[in-house]
């Protein structure tokens, strides 16, 4: 392997499985394990043998049935583990034994009850031992860095002599600081005087948020080989995730100077795979894979954005498997993302339309957290619908409604000439009431002889859509309008609809 590659070894199907609600079937494991291959990461830990016959059969299918990836079956440093891990992945094309052992003080004295000693010779003799199975051994102490560092080196330096090809480094613990952290691979490095004849893994858990952070400075230090999983699934607060590990190297690749052959464009397809089958979805906020990590709501950033990508992205969200940048339509939205969308949507709108579409937009986006582009659709149309002479327009207008009481409204309207004239009538419904005060006002007693309201984006805050027809001495003309209150987009809807009969009959 060459000094500048850095092998990923994904454990979602055994430490990301580990952690509480995400368990998986078989079927769901061998999806996964398939999409990892595709991923092309270098190792996939499809499990831990000996933990239950579930987990036997997972890794035995996997083995048998992936392609491509070196398939890894944990084990403790004990005969019938490195037994159970042996015959699981006895059917890859490439197999792998990941044999683990505890070394630090703490797990020694409290967990193992054994002395240094005997943990060396118990390591020594279950990597010769899984040797007789597989070439390819990796060795993990446990507890690595709350592992007296002399003691570690020792165990890391009898481990490769007795086959180890890999050496994993775990902060099983998540006790790690990236600085330290890098310090203790560094020393590896420098003093453990077989250590060429293997590659150094890091493995490091999310207790302190710093799992990623640790795992890019050990690599920095000399690691070429580092675990992790999808969406930083793992044992308690989760592992280091993949896509910000590979994405960090990739991004800050003249610091790191080294590279993996990870698919990236693969990275949010995965993600999402493995936040359906094991039900723990990530936050929006995460990076890479989450609905806002390449989204912008801010009318400044969007006008960066729209003028250079690069302004306040440092990666291309196609590079992970986005569409595209996500502009997203809301109250801090500026004119320049309202016209670049607009446009986008194909319509061509005069000055005049588009400066009061924009301030509909404005209006709406106060009104709703989120403009789809179909609340968008409503209010384009709206604008290209509407005549050029507003004979009547909605100023204002109040309704009173209870279950008690005959609904009432009251309604104030502009004519063309500036005039505004307000009516108060009651109906069967607020629509209904409405409508009745609009005609007092323009003194039309009009038929409706259609009315359709449909939502036209989802959830509670929708925009709803009022199209109707009206008919007046035998001339029907149709009005279309819409808004989150849909009695106003009932009003508006119908005040159009009357302004195209008023011009109507104005022509005939
Ligand atoms: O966190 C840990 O130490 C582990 C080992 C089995 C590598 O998961
Ligand atoms: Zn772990």
């Amino acid at each position: 392997m060459k000094k500048d590659r850095i092998v990923i070894f994904d454990t979602t199907l055994r430490d990301g499985e580990q952690c509480p609600g995400a368990s998986l079937n078989t079927g769901e494991k061998l999806e996964i394990a398939r999409q990892l291959a595709l991923l092309k990461v270098d190792v996939i830990e499809a499990g831990f043998p000996i933990a239950s016959p579930g987990d036997f059969e997972a890794v035995s299918t996997i083995a048998r049935e992936v392609k491509g990836s070196t398939i890894a079956g944990l084990a403790r440093a004990l005969k019938k583990d490195i037994d159970a891990a042996a015959k699981a992945i006895e059917k890859a094309r490439k197999p792998r034994i990941h044999v683990f052992l505890a070394t630090s003080k703490i797990h020694r004295e409290f967990k193992l009850k054994k002395a240094k000693q005997e943990i060396l010779k118990q390591a020594i003799q279950s990597v010769k031992y899984a040797k007789k199975f597989a070439d390819d051994i990796e060795f993990s102490p446990e507890d690595a860095s709350r592992t007296e560092q002399e003691f570690l080196n020792e165990v890391v330096e009898a481990v490769i002599d007795s086959g180890a090809n890999t050496v994993n480094i775990p902060d099983t613990v998540g006790y790690a600081l990236p600085g330290p952290f890098g310090e203790l691979i560094k020393n590896i490095v420098d003093n453990v005087p077989n250590i060429k004849k293997a590659i150094i893994s890091v493995h490091c858990h999310n207790d302190l948020g710093l799992a990623v952070a640790n795992s890019l400075s050990a690599v920095k230090a000399g690691a070429r080989q580092v675990e992790c999983t999808i969406n930083g699934l793992g044992e308690r607060a989760g592992n280091a995730a993949m896509e910000e590990l590979v994405m960090g190297l990739k991004t800050r690749k003249e610091y790191f100077g080294v590279k993996t052959q990870i698919e990236t464009k693969r990275f949010v397809g995965i993600s999402k795979l493995t936040a359906n089958l094991t039900g723990l979805h990530v936050q929006r906020n995460k990076a890479i894979v989450g609905a806002n990590a390449f989204a912008h709501e801010a009318g400044i950033h969007q006008h960066g954005i729209l003028s250079k990508r690069n302004t306040y992205e440092i990666m291309n969200p196609k590079d992970v498997g986005w569409e595209k940048s996500n502009l997203v339509m809301g109250k801090h939205s500026g004119r320049h993302a309202f016209l670049s969308r607009v446009k986008e949507m194909g319509f061509k709108l005069s000055k005049e339309k588009l400066n009061t579409a924009f301030e509909r937009f404005k209006i709406l986006a106060d009104e709703k957290k989120e403009i789809y582009d179909e609340d968008l659709l409503a209010i384009i149309e709206d604008q290209l619908g509407k005549e050029e002479i507003q004979y009547f327009s909605l100023e204002k207008f109040k309704i009173l409604v209870d279950t008690e009481t005959t609904p009432e409204a009251n309604v104030t309207l502009k004519f063309y000439d500036g005039k505004i004239k307000s009516s108060r009538a009651s109906g069967d419904g607020p629509v209904d009431a409405t409508l009745n005060a609009i005609d007092k006002i323009t003194k039309l007693r009009c038929r409706l002889s259609d009315y359709e309201i449909r939502a036209v984006t989802k959830g509670r805050d929708a925009l709803g859509e009022v199209s109707l027809q009206v008919e007046y001495k035998k001339q029907k003309v149709r009005g279309k309008a819409a808004g989150t209150n849909i009695i106003e987009a009932s009003a508006r809807a119908y005040i159009s609809a009357v302004n195209h009969l008023v011009k109507k009959q104005q022509e005939a």
